[in-house]
């Protein structure tokens, strides 16, 4: 059977991605963020996944505000780099498992949870800056992905609870599938960051270690988090953190298990507008 081995967290901040296009990661201001992910990258090496399922969301760029999925999974076969304005970024095609997608898809949406199913879509940072970040530079990603979006940019967005019994209930569906794979679920986006308005550039430091903390040792707790308190203390755009929720609930305790082990974890201020924070999880049972 398929088994959920590990789960990883990560910001997305689009510039991380220029960064590493333009040969800019040597430079101090970058090396900061770079640093905190070359356990990560080592890591990833020595203990690859077959699926990587990804938790990312779209910034108005495959989802125009014509249509906003609320939760939207990628059951094709490729996901091509997106053009955000400055062309696609030059990182490789992102391969997708349709079998295991569609077995995901087919439980989940049983279970009551209402996906869009896409068969073509564009990825933009959202999903190729964690891949480039846990990865680095390559011709090749190391495995197919499924991609998995969540409306975190018009209102209504789904709650943190919402997000966490969303993985809970994808864990149950890779438990079904009828082969040995090893998944890791990566959950994407935050943390405190405003982009506009008066409050532009706000980071919350206090905030963010908090949750960081929190999302570690009670998971549940997190889950009930309005949102008008991510948008308080995080800012608009740290909405994005309810997405962490949807990789934290696939974890074993979420199930009635042990509590995942601990392997990593990396905050840092500044990087673009935001603050980025990365974990990485593994399951102990
Ligand atoms: C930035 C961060 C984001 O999450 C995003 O989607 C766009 C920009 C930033 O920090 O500049
Ligand atoms: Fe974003």
């Amino acid at each position: 059977m398929a088994k959920i081995t590990a789960s990883a967290f990560t910001s997305h901040v689009p510039a991380i991605g220029a960064a590493m296009d333009l040969g800019k990661t040597e430079e101090p201001y970058w090396q900061n963020v770079f640093s905190g992910y070359e356990f990560s990258r080592q890591w990833l090496k020595d203990n690859p996944p077959d699926v990587v399922f990804l938790v990312f969301n779209d910034h108005a760029t495959a989802f125009s505000l014509d249509f906003i999925p609320t939760f939207a999974i990628g059951t094709g076969a490729e996901y091509p780099p997106a053009d955000e304005g400055w062309g696609p970024r030059p990182v490789p095609m992102v391969h997708g498992h349709p079998k295991l997608a569609s077995h995901i898809a087919q439980s989940v949406i049983q279970e009551d949870f209402d996906l869009t199913i896409v068969n073509r879509m564009d990825v933009d940072h959202g999903l190729t800056v964690p891949l480039s970040l846990m990865c680095g530079k390559t011709d090749a990603w190391p495995c197919p992905v499924i991609p998995f979006a969540v409306n975190v940019v018009q209102y209504p967005v789904p709650s943190g609870r919402r997000c966490y019994e969303l993985g809970r209930a994808i864990r149950r569906a890779v438990e079904s599938f009828d082969e040995d794979l090893n998944v890791q679920i990566w959950g994407t986006g935050g943390m405190s960051h405003q982009l506009q308005g008066p409050r532009a550039g706000l980071i919350n430091k206090e905030w963010d270690e908090k949750f960081l903390d929190r999302i570690i040792s009670e998971p549940e707790a997190v889950a009930d988090m309005p949102h008008i308190e991510y948008v308080r203390e995080a800012g608009a755009e740290g909405i994005e953190l309810v997405m962490w929720l949807v990789a934290r609930g696939a974890m074993g305790d979420a199930a009635g298990g042990s509590a995942p082990k601990l392997l990593h974890r990396f905050y840092h201020v500044p990087a673009s507008n935001t603050a980025v924070g990365h974990l990485i999880m593994e399951e102990t049972a």
